[in-house]
């Protein structure tokens, strides 16, 4: 074993909460999940439900009762990862922040959001910069999967310079989402741009609530210095709402050149990108 495998984990990014969306199925599949993470060397996780309206916000009542109930059946399972409750909220105009699971642990500095898959209009992103930053500071789920930053990674910097975080899924560092997702991940790895990596966990078998390989990958491709960031460090800020710091610097122009080129050739070669 080597030290680094030592590190604890933290994920701010699981659906493990059951019966409410794509995630776990049954409070066995929940329970199951939180074992896998045990097993993984994770010590604390985010229970993160998809909030796509206003009206999933007001039923929060219910996703805190299922909460206590995954809590208690941990507890009794004998597991140790401590759980806390959150959300990944779809973007969209009338984002309410007050309610309780709208930040992650109750933390009230960050959020966690998500873009839509194909291409976010214009309008939508400028709100989003010129409005919701007044409030909390958020961190964008999986950017490397959103057709607007495939397009032009360079657009990540965009958000990062206005004060978004961002938090890549494990699974794309490791190439579970195709090349093209795996390369701009390394390429947003590499710009420094990317502050926390999560599982994105929806099961026990093609998302699992693991982190460790992508650990020991960014351990061993970048450092470990940069892996214990990204996979403790800032997550465990994040859940504390302690300042995560960020220093972007803007992607060299013919990196955007040579990924424009890139692009070309993997759309000739995979026909349309559907998302
Ligand atoms: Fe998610």
């Amino acid at each position: 074993m080597t030290a680094h495998s030592t590190i604890p984990l933290i994920d701010t990014h699981a659906h493990i909460l059951p019966f409410w969306d794509d995630g776990a199925d049954s409070w066995e599949t929940a329970l199951a999940m939180v074992k896998q993470a045990e097993e993984d060397g994770i010590v604390e996780a985010v229970c993160t439900p998809h909030i796509l309206s206003k009206q999933e916000f007001q039923q929060e009542s219910i996703l805190l009762g299922r909460f206590e109930e995954l809590s208690k059946r941990v507890k009794e399972a004998g597991l140790h990862v401590r759980l806390y409750m959150g959300s990944e909220i779809f973007i969209h105009p009338e984002l309410d922040l007050q309610y309780r699971i709208a930040t992650p642990a109750g933390n009230g500095r960050y959020f966690l959001v998500e873009f839509p898959m194909s291409l976010t209009p214009e309008s939508v992103t400028q709100s989003f910069l010129n409005e919701i930053f007044k409030a909390k500071i958020p961190v964008i789920a999986h950017p490397e999967r959103y057709l607007r930053i495939l397009n032009n990674p360079t657009e990540a910097y965009r958000y990062v310079e206005r004060g978004a975080l961002l938090q890549l899924n494990a699974g794309s560092i490791l190439g579970n989402f195709g090349q093209m997702i795996r390369e701009l991940s390394h390429f947003l790895l590499d710009a420094n741009l990317v502050h926390l990596v999560a599982s994105d966990a929806h099961d026990v078998h093609s998302r699992p609530l693991r982190l460790r390989k992508a650990f020991d990958y960014v351990s061993h491709k970048w450092s470990e210095d940069k892996a214990r960031q990204l996979f403790n460090e800032n997550p465990a800020k994040m859940l504390r709402g302690d300042v995560i710091r960020s220093e972007p610097k803007p992607p060299q122009q013919k990196t955007k050149t040579k990924w424009g080129r890139y692009m070309k050739s993997f759309t000739k070669k995979m026909g349309t990108f559907n998302g």
